[in-house]
């Protein structure tokens, strides 16, 4: 069975509420699901890791939430080949925010493409001013994105 890692970066647990709710959806379309909380740059490259999928809000001023620290700050330090890797990542934040709008989201994007990680589609940049429970955007979204990018194995 392929694996299908879950990396969440949260403060108040919305971003692992996603993770926990579409976690099934995975495991239906074949995956054995795994869900990282606290993640290492080990949970990522010491094991095959099939699909990646980021789960991550926005604190501070753009900032990533603490949990996700480490693992940025090890990309950042180790600067890993992640060539290989396709991954989806759904971010939270709050346009109210103005300019750092899904902040960590976006530059999460920007370092793993810069390791040479692929997306798979766009990425989901959840509003908190518009939608009140992120699981409402993100499950139909995840069921769009096994669908179109056709990520269905059993
Ligand atoms: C202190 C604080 C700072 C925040 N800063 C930002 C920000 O710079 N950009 C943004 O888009 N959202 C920001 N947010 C909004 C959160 O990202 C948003 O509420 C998100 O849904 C929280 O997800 P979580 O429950 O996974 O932590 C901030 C929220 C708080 C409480």
């Amino acid at each position: 069975m392929p694996m299908l890692k879950i990396f969440v970066g949260t403060m108040y647990g919305g971003a692992l509420d996603v993770a926990e709710q579409v976690k099934p959806l995975f495991e239906q379309a074949g995956y054995e699901v795994a869900i990282f909380d606290q993640p290492t740059l080990e949970d990522l490259t010491g094991s095959t890791t099939d699909l990646a999928l980021f789960c991550v809000s926005t604190t501070g001023s753009g900032d990533y939430p603490g949990n996700f620290v480490p693992f940025v700050r090890a990309i950042d330090e180790q600067s890993p080949s992640l060539s290989g890797l396709r991954y989806g990542l759904i971010a939270l934040g709050d346009s109210s925010y103005g300019d750092t709008f899904c902040g960590a989201g976006r530059s999460l994007d920007e370092l793993l493409a810069g390791q040479g990680a692929l997306r798979l589609g766009e990425r989901l940049e959840v509003d908190a001013m518009e939608t009140f429970m992120a699981d409402d955007e993100a499950l139909p979204w995840a069921e769009e994105w096994i669908e179109t990018q056709q990520l269905k194995v059993a």
